[in-house]
Parts: structure tokens; sequence; C-alpha cells
């Protein structure tokens, strides 16, 4: 799709972000997250990208491994939604893919699968230990645990017990250590629970839950350069901006006390103002909800956001700038390298993981 706006994506950000996350966890293995097209930074380049770095990969669902196969990515993919067919057990065979098994209709689909997989399937099995997403419940690890080591389409030494936590961004909620307990006790019911490959963390399990590293570690949002925590900044964890949305000027105005700005006429200008209008808006994956006063960077100075987000288009006021310092064409930073795009998120009232997504999917990426 050809517009104005573009994200430019910045691969020493992505290297820098990921050895982070070994830093933080150094005895792990690290499964770098890129699911959702790598949280809109393109799957394929950030895989390349990673590929010296990460130990594998994990992406949502078996397409988007497919894809990677496809382009050439030969390290281990871990399939987080596990498979939803038996199809999906075909490819995973023929393209070497970790499989979640997270429910017992993937139980059935492994024991209906008619072709012996020469080496077994690589699984991941998942515990619901507080989230109710997926998993078995906890008092099923150890029955599953045992029929899928005994299973003749599973390769046993290569089992990897996991679970997803659901609040470790929130460094004082109590539910994230009553997790990390009910996973404790769910591997307690296993044979030899002190060989157990375990995987737990995600980015906020990474920086802020030390107990939660295990063996491998699944970072996603931190890859990207967005601080897994509302209440810190992604320079606290020393993490760059992996993605940054610019889009051009295309006029600039002069307007008079009292006059409206935008649909709906939501903001009156309070003084003879000049405003600069950026073409970017929600279809440009800029969040439609950015309230009056999110900034915008624009030629290394912070300008503010006026009025409602249009569908290609945004007011900004500019008044604080001297005239020379200001143009037509020049091009504005609505969030990345300078404005973290946490920052945006929080004023349109949502997280980073949305606004990157949509911007991947809306925008011409570089
Ligand atoms: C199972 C699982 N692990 C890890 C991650 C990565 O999470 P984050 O992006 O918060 O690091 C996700 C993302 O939602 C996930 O679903």
């Amino acid at each position: 799709m050809k517009r104005s706006s573009r994200i430019t994506i910045h691969p020493e950000a992505l290297q820098h972000n990921l050895k982070r996350a070994k830093q933080a966890a150094p005895n792990s293995k690290t499964l770098a997250v890129i699911k959702a097209d790598a949280y809109g930074h393109g799957a394929v380049a950030t895989a390349g990208i990673l590929y010296e770095i990460a130990d594998g990969f994990a992406v949502s669902c078996i397409p988007e491994a497919v894809e990677l196969r496809d382009a050439g990515i030969t390290k281990p993919i871990t399939i987080l939604q596990g498979h939803q067919s038996a199809d999906d057990l075909r490819a995973a065979a023929h393209f070497d893919l970790r499989l979640t098994v997270h429910n017992d209709r993937q139980l059935s689909l492994l024991d209906q699968y008619s072709h012996q997989h020469k080496t077994g399937f690589e699984v991941n099995l998942k515990i619901d230990t507080g989230m109710h997403r997926l998993g078995f419940h906890p008092d099923r690890a150890a029955d599953v645990f045992q029929k899928l080591s005994s299973h003749s389409q599973v390769n046993a030494d290569q089992l990897i017990l996991m679970t997803h936590l659901s609040c470790a961004d929130e460094l004082d909620n109590k539910i994230t250590k009553q997790q990390l307990t009910c996973f404790a006790d769910a591997e307690k019911g296993i044979a030899s629970p002190t060989l157990l490959t375990k995987s737990i963390a995600n980015s906020a399990g990474i920086l802020g839950w030390e107990d939660s590293h295990s063996d491998w570690i699944r970072p996603g949002i931190m890859l990207y350069g967005s601080s897994p925590f509302a209440t810190s900044h992604r320079d606290e964890h020393d993490l760059k901006a992996a993605m940054t949305l610019n889009a051009p000027i295309i006029a600039i105005h002069d307007l008079k006390k009292g006059d409206n700005i935008g649909y709906g006429a939501t903001w009156q200008c309070p003084t003879d103002m000049k405003v600069a209008i950026i073409a970017c808006g929600y279809a440009d994956g800029y969040p439609r909800h950015a309230a009056s006063g999110t900034p915008v960077w624009i030629n290394s100075e912070e300008a503010q956001l006026v009025g409602r987000v249009s569908m290609d288009m945004i007011v900004v006021d500019i008044s604080h700038f001297e005239d020379k310092n200001i143009q037509v064409g020049d091009l504005a930073e609505l969030w990345g390298k300078n404005l973290s795009v946490d920052r945006i998120a929080q004023s349109a009232d949502t997280i980073a993981y949305e606004l990157l997504c949509n911007a991947g999917i809306a925008c011409e990426r570089i």
C-alpha cells in the first residue's frame, strides 16, 4: 500500500534489545517472539536480523511459520497456539515446527495422526496457571505429560512444560507469584521434575521477575523497544526503538483565537495559533483515540496534537516554532527514536503492541 506515512525498522535496535533479554536472563535460551509479523516489524526481516542471536523463534500459527521457512529460516520455530487440524500436523512435520499442546482436542489429533513422524513432534505442554486463555488445568499436568512422553508421535526428550503470565507487567501484582507457585506445584507430579525443561517468561517476566526465567525465555514487546511496564520508560531498561513512524507535513495554517479544529469541532484555538497538517491518521495505524496534547516530533522539537485524529491526517500546534524551522515537506516523527511508542499508546489509552502491529499492517516499511 502506498501512502505518505512510512515505518523505518532499525536492525541494530532489534539486535540490541534481544541482547538485553539475554543479559537479563543469562542462563536461559531465547525464543524471540515474532508473531503478528513481528509486531508489525516484518517477521522474515526480523528473523533474519535476529538470526545469529536468537536460539529460536515463536509465532502464533502454522501459516506464520511457513512464511519463515519459505524464506529460508531454518532455526527452531514454536507455534504458540499449536495445531488446530490434521493439516496443521502435516505442515508441522514437513516444516519441522514445534507444537504447543494445550487442550484435549489437540491430543486427539495427535492420536489420530496416521503418518508416522520420523523423529516425533517437538512439543510444548502448556499449563494454565491462572490466565485462563490456553492450557490444561494444573491438576492434569502430570497425566498429560506422561501421555505425551510415551506418545509414538512425540519426541519425549524434547518436551517443554510452559505457561504464560497474565500480570507480570504489574510489579506489585500478587498474581504472578501465585502463577509461579501453581506452576511449581504442577511440576511436582511429573516424574523427574528436576530434569524438566521449562518456559514461562515474557518480556515483563524477563525484566521484572527473575524467578520466572527458567530454561527458555520468550521476549516479545521488549525486542521492539517498548517497556513492558506502564510505570517505567524504555530507557530505564536500556531498550531502543526498533520502529520509527514518519509522515510529512502537507500544509501549514495560521488560525485565529476561537477557530475550531477537525471533525466534531472538538477543539477551539485558545489564542491565535499556527498549525501543521501531517499526512498520517488512523488508516496509517495512528490511534484514533490519541488525545489532544499527544506529542509529535518535528525538526528536533516536540509539538502537540490538537483536535481529533482523521483517517489520514492530524493537526499539530506549531505556534512555538520559528517560521524558518518548519516547512511543508518536513517529516514528522509520530513515534520512534525520539518519541517512545509507549507515550503515544498511553495518550491514546492503549498499548504499544497495538500501535506497532497496526502501523506494520498499514504502512510501507523501510
Ligand atoms: C505465549 C506467549 N509468550 C510470550 C509472548 C511475548 O509476550 P511480550 O510481548 O509481552 O513479551 C506472548 C505474547 O503475547 C505469548 O502469547
